[in-house]
């Protein structure tokens, strides 16, 4: 199912779109857009929250002493665990389960990524629960929030291409709010008590010295197509 070749590119035969676009990126890319958000260290812990075949676990196992990774879907997970072992990574735990409910430690990561997952879930839940399990000072990273620009793109794709299904996928979604607006990611941010760090294009947030290129574009129509933040779990003040 998983082929990996030397130059650490990965393919795999699950039909998933998603994952066939962050995989045409070697784990080497993700490597960079970690450094460059500063989630490394030699004796931190990481979590991959909503983690799909593990592509930023992958990377993340490089950089820090212990990654665990988690999903609600055993499909991905299965894709995950493959990669992993033909990779011989020692230091990943991964497991089925919900954000909204994290098997782990209160304040026991230093750092958490979230990438294309976060919109999906119950939105204050799953960041209260991120905040319990980072450790004071720790930080987040929600990368690849949909906006609004996201659903109308499809929607323009869909007639485009007389795809009837993928306009009516498109504006249920857009009635679900699916989409976050970035004031809603920055009250909830705020309700919950991480302090908004950096917001921005995909894999544009932090060390500005270290250049990515955009796995997705910024702005469809005037709305945010996909954006990121990183964040803070704030010190407890006395
Ligand atoms: C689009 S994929 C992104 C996967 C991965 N982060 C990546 O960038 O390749 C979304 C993932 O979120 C997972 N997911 C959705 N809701 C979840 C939840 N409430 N708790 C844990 N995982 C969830 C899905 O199973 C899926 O693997």
């Amino acid at each position: 199912m998983v082929k990996i070749d030397p130059a650490w590119k990965i393919t795999t035969s699950l039909p998933s779109r998603h994952i066939e676009e962050v995989l045409t990126y070697s784990p080497a890319y993700y490597l960079k857009r970690l450094e460059k958000i500063g989630f490394t260290g030699k004796n931190s812990r990481i979590l991959d929250a909503g983690c799909g075949a593990g592509i930023f676990t992958v990377a993340a196992s490089r950089l820090n002493k212990q990654v665990k990774a988690i999903d609600a879907t055993d499909k991905y997970l299965a894709v995950a665990k493959e990669i992993t072992a033909k990779l011989k990574l020692k230091n990943i735990e991964l497991r089925q389960g919900k954000i909204e409910s994290l098997p782990y430690p209160d304040n026991y990561f230093d750092f958490i990524i979230c990438y294309d997952v976060w919109m999906y879930t119950n939105r204050l839940k799953s960041l209260q629960e991120m905040f319990r399990v980072l450790k004071p000072g720790g930080k987040i990273y929600l990368g690849l929030i949909a906006g609004l620009g996201w659903y109308l793109d499809l929607i323009w794709q869909g007639i485009r291409d007389g795809k009837p299904n993928l306009i009516r996928i498109s504006l249920k979604a857009i009635k679900d709010k699916v989409f976050t607006p970035l004031k809603e990611t920055e009250e909830l941010l705020q309700k919950t008590g991480f302090k908004l760090l950096e917001q921005g294009a995909d894999g544009q947030a932090g060390d500005k010295k270290i250049k990515i290129t955009p796995i997705f574009p910024d702005k469809k129509f005037g709305f945010w197509d996909t954006y990121e933040v990183l964040a803070e779990k704030k010190e407890r003040t006395r």
